[in-house]
């Protein structure tokens, strides 16, 4: 029987709505079994769409998966070229055929495009423009990183005429504009760091942080980040009753 299946997910009550995964730790999964890290990022995009169809049954809406940042570049060219392959494999075998098979999923990009090869940028805008904001969304953080964000959303308010920039200004021209902050971000891999993900949005998001490699990341992890979740006391810079 497949372990992941026989673990029961808890009840949220509605109250994970957004999440955020940083899925590291593919290389040293890796290196672990003395294998090249590619294959790490292969058996990192193998489970992507259990641990979706999980976070789903929670009555999650909205997962944004960090797959590639605006640093990754330094990587080596063979990697970066390895990765690059890969993501556009998952997008044609894996995201096209269940969006046309799954009616409440879509998927949109976040990131500049701009830098992608023009077979996967043209790829991406397919996939983007076979279904918009379906019941769940899917954001894939791709060449994606907070300060860019920011960056080019204050571009794009200035270029609306604005000479002093809100808040909502910002808010409205960021990459995630159809979703709401992340209510949890979880990392894989054991860093106690952002590196560059959502950083305007993570401003009130509970961190769950584990050791676990993202290719191991399994249906347990899950019911543990989101009790961790589910026990936190969130306060927006407020007082709930209790606090009185
Ligand atoms: C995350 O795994 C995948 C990407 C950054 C694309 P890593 O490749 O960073 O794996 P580690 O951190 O070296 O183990
Ligand atoms: C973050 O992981 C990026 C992704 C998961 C896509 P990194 O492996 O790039 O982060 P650092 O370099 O350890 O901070
Ligand atoms: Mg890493």
């Amino acid at each position: 029987m497949d372990k992941n299946k026989s673990i029961e997910l808890p009840n949220t009550d509605g109250r994970l709505n957004s999440i955020g995964i940083i899925m590291d730790g593919n290389g040293r999964w890796a290196k672990k079994r003395h294998l090249p890290r590619s294959a790490g990022h292969v058996a990192g995009a193998k489970i992507i769409q259990r641990v979706l169809e999980d976070l789903r049954e929670m009555g999650v809406h909205h997962v944004t998966l960090y797959a590639f940042s605006t640093e990754n570049w330094r990587r080596p060219a063979d990697e970066v070229e390895g990765l690059m392959d890969l993501i556009y494999k998952y997008l044609d075998e894996v995201v096209i055929p269940k969006i046309e098979s799954d009616k409440d999923f879509s998927m949109r990009f976040l990131g500049d495009k701009s830098a992608l090869s023009e077979k996967l940028r043209s790829k991406c805008i397919e996939v983007e423009n076979m279904a918009k904001d379906r019941a769940f969304i899917c954001n894939l953080a791709l060449n994606y990183g907070g300060r860019d964000e920011i960056v080019t959303a204050v571009n794009s308010a200035l270029a609306e005429g604005k000479t002093s920039i809100t808040c909502e200004d910002i808010q409205r021209h960021l990459y995630t504009s159809a979703s709401p902050d992340p209510d949890l971000i979880i990392r894989t891999g054991g860093e106690y760091r952002l590196s560059n993900f959502m950083l305007w949005q993570s401003a009130y998001s509970e961190l769950y942080i584990t050791d676990t490699l993202w290719p191991d990341f399994g249906r347990e992890d899950i019911v543990k980040a989101t009790e961790a979740f589910l026990s936190r006391r969130r306060r927006f810079g407020g007082l709930n009753e209790e606090d009185k």
